[in-house]
């Protein structure tokens, strides 16, 4: 079985503002193996990466990415909550967060927000981003994501070297045997509905388990002990040490 990853949801988000370079950079400081990132699509047709579908929460802005050029996306601060450590933090365009998981050989989760509230807003995302991916080299270092099957079953379908993970927060019955009838690799479950029967069930049908969002100590060590694939956490430091430590 492979190592464990440990990657950094939306970067370090825990010390440094999400979803920016600086978040990444520091999660890499922090022996990550890579990180979780959201994206989006610009009025200009840019791929960029934010979670929300405005920016106002996470900058000094408003409005909504698609109604926003790249330019203009690129003149706000998103250093919001971490004034003091951040002077500044910029949005990073999908190509350059593949630039840095190239330099530095990571691992990266693009969460694609085409969740079902949102059906044709982001049509052609999906395949665009994997387009983007490929292009890069980084097909074997990258896993698409998303609470939106529909969109990974289609994606899939469209570039069939792509990794796909569906997104859960509730138990699935036969998951592994739904993932699979999805073309899926992976299941991407919130921790709390991770116990070791269901990754081994889903390991026995080569479907790996990637648990979100793992903050707490205690339950990444349970998390490692039921033997899921990565973690994805706020806190990429406290993962690594308690991975080292066993
Ligand atoms: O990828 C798992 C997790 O990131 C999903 O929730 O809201 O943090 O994007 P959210
Ligand atoms: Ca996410």
């Amino acid at each position: 079985m492979e190592k464990l990853k440990i990657l950094g949801h939306r970067g370090a988000s825990g010390y440094a503002p999400e979803n920016t370079m600086e978040a990444f950079r520091l999660a890499i400081q922090q022996h990550a193996d890579g990180f979780e990132i959201d994206i989006h699509i610009t009025k200009d047709g840019e791929i960029v990466v934010i979670h929300d579908d405005t920016i106002d929460r996470t900058s000094n802005g408003t409005g909504n990415v698609t109604d926003l050029t790249l330019a203009e996306l690129k003149q706000f601060n998103y250093n919001a909550g971490f004034e003091q450590e951040y002077a500044t933090a910029e949005i990073p365009t999908l190509s350059q967060v593949l630039e840095l998981v190239k330099t530095h050989n990571l691992y990266l989760n693009i969460e694609i927000k085409d969740i079902m509230t949102n059906v044709g807003k982001y049509d052609g995302l999906n395949v665009a981003a994997a387009k983007l991916v490929q292009e890069y080299e980084l097909v074997d270092q990258v896993i698409f994501s998303s609470f939106n099957h529909s969109s990974m079953v289609e994606l899939k379908q469209a570039c069939p070297e792509i990794s796909t993970g569906l997104l859960h927060f509730s138990k699935l019955y036969q998951g592994e045997e739904y993932a699979k009838s999805a073309n899926a690799d992976a299941l991407h479950p919130l921790f709390s509905i991770v116990d070791k029967s269901t990754v081994e069930q889903a390991h026995q049908q080569g479907i790996q388990i990637n648990a979100w969002t793992v903050n707490q100590a205690a339950v990444m060590e349970e998390m490692i002990d039921a033997g899921v694939d990565a973690i994805i956490t706020d806190f990429p430091d406290v993962a690594y040490r308690l991975r080292e430590s066993k």
